[in-house]
């Protein structure tokens, strides 16, 4: 039987929120690879699996796509011409993307400076309304909450249900995958709407609900079959320069090299210390240089080519495993949020160091080729 994957809205109309006749607005998303890092294994002596659910391959090339066809999907059922977002560039690539794709309007509200290019580049060629304000992502979140009161506009960042309701189906499709739930998952946090996603995810799999999930608040009344009974310790990774889970509250002035996870203000909070608590799990930070190493060393010793938030999660699983905070011989799965991909500026910084110019002559070719097998 011939059979064509189209996107989350169809593989799991059953257990999301919206209407049976809804058309679904998608790109195809979902359904990425859950890749084992043997290498990096091997190399840090770990008893145990590391998996990286690779997110960047979602067709805007982050997770956003999981929650933004669920939001634009509902958005366009309840009649919405106009979808706004504040972002650090994920949410607005993928907010342009999915509104083009419905034919409505996408307004999107990013920081001054401080966005990658390549998301820039796709909110530009889907034709995305593009406001930069003079200020970070919180001024803007602050922004959009005010316009979203008072003008016919859906907002589209997690603090819209529907978003995170996307993003729970990576949990369905990671304990599809290894049968049953990790021992440990690892995710960079920001807004902290994607770890709050992956334990509505895990606990929806057990077959109950989560104080976290705003549609059943705990009380889940229609249970699905269960699909594993056991969820994960929930692990949060924050960069050092903002990380307001390790501060115990809003840092004024967030900085990081991971541009995407540039935030001070955290929209899910609360929900996030239930997962903490939930879960057992703990919240840690990295500095840039962590980030950026852990960054090199995938994508040199696995082929695998994430964005530096996305490299967090990482980060923090391989300290985690060498501090003995993670057991040895567990499953531990790292979400990679964003493809390397999205920031070549990060990339080519080091260029200069791996690009040898030489005449273009086979001996010289052949020489370099030599030295390096030797
Ligand atoms: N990783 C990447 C690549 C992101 O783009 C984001 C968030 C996160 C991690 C953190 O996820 O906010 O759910 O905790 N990016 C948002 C944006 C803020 O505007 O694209 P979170």
């Amino acid at each position: 039987m011939p059979h064509r994957y189209t996107g989350l809205v169809e593989a799991y109309r059953n257990r999301l929120p919206i209407s049976a006749e809804a058309r679904a607005i998608s790109l195809g998303e979902g359904n990425t690879p859950l890749i084992e890092l043997d290498n990096l294994v091997r190399d840090v002596g770990f008893g145990g699996r590391i998996l990286v659910k690779y997110e960047g391959l979602n067709p805007t090339g982050s997770f956003k796509d999981r929650g933004m066809t669920v939001a634009v999907t509902q958005a366009v059922d309840e009649g919405a011409r106009a979808v706004i977002c504040a972002s650090t560039g994920n949410t607005s690539a993928a907010a342009a993307a999915y509104a083009a794709r419905a034919g409505i309007t996408a307004l999107v509200v990013v920081p001054d400076g401080k966005i990658a290019a390549g998301k820039l580049a796709q909110a530009v060629m889907h034709g995305a309304v593009i406001v930069q304000i003079e200020g970070n992502f919180d001024a803007g979140m602050r922004l959009v909450k005010e316009v979203g009161e008072t003008s016919p506009v859906t907002i589209v960042n997690s603090i819209n249900p529907y978003r995170l309701q996307g993003q729970k189906t990576a949990a369905f499709e990671i304990v599809d995958a290894l049968g049953a739930a990790p021992d440990y998952h690892c995710l960079p946090v920001g807004n902290a709407g994607n770890i709050t996603a992956h334990w509505i995810g895990y606990t929806e799999a057990i077959g109950q609900g989560t104080p976290a999930c705003a549609f059943c608040a705990g009380d889940c009344r229609a249970p699905h079959p269960a699909m594993t009974d056991r969820r994960p310790v929930m692990l949060g990774f924050q960069a050092s320069g903002s990380a307001p889970f390790m501060r115990g509250g809003p840092v004024a002035d967030p900085d990081t090299v991971a541009t995407a996870i540039r935030i001070g203000d955290p929209q899910s909070w609360e929900p996030a210390h239930v997962v903490q608590k939930e879960s057992g799990g703990w919240f840690d930070e990295l500095s840039d240089e962590e980030i950026l190493d852990t960054q090199a060393k995938l994508a040199e010793r696995e082929g695998v080519f994430c964005e530096p938030a996305s490299a967090a999660s990482l980060a923090g699983a391989l300290r985690d495993i060498k501090r003995g905070k993670i057991a040895d011989g567990s499953t531990v799965v790292c979400t990679l949020t964003g493809h390397g991909l999205k920031d070549p500026e990060i990339a080519m910084r080091g260029a200069l160091d791996h690009i040898v110019k030489v005449p273009a002559e086979r001996g010289a070719i052949a020489d370099l080729l030599a030295k390096k097998m030797a």
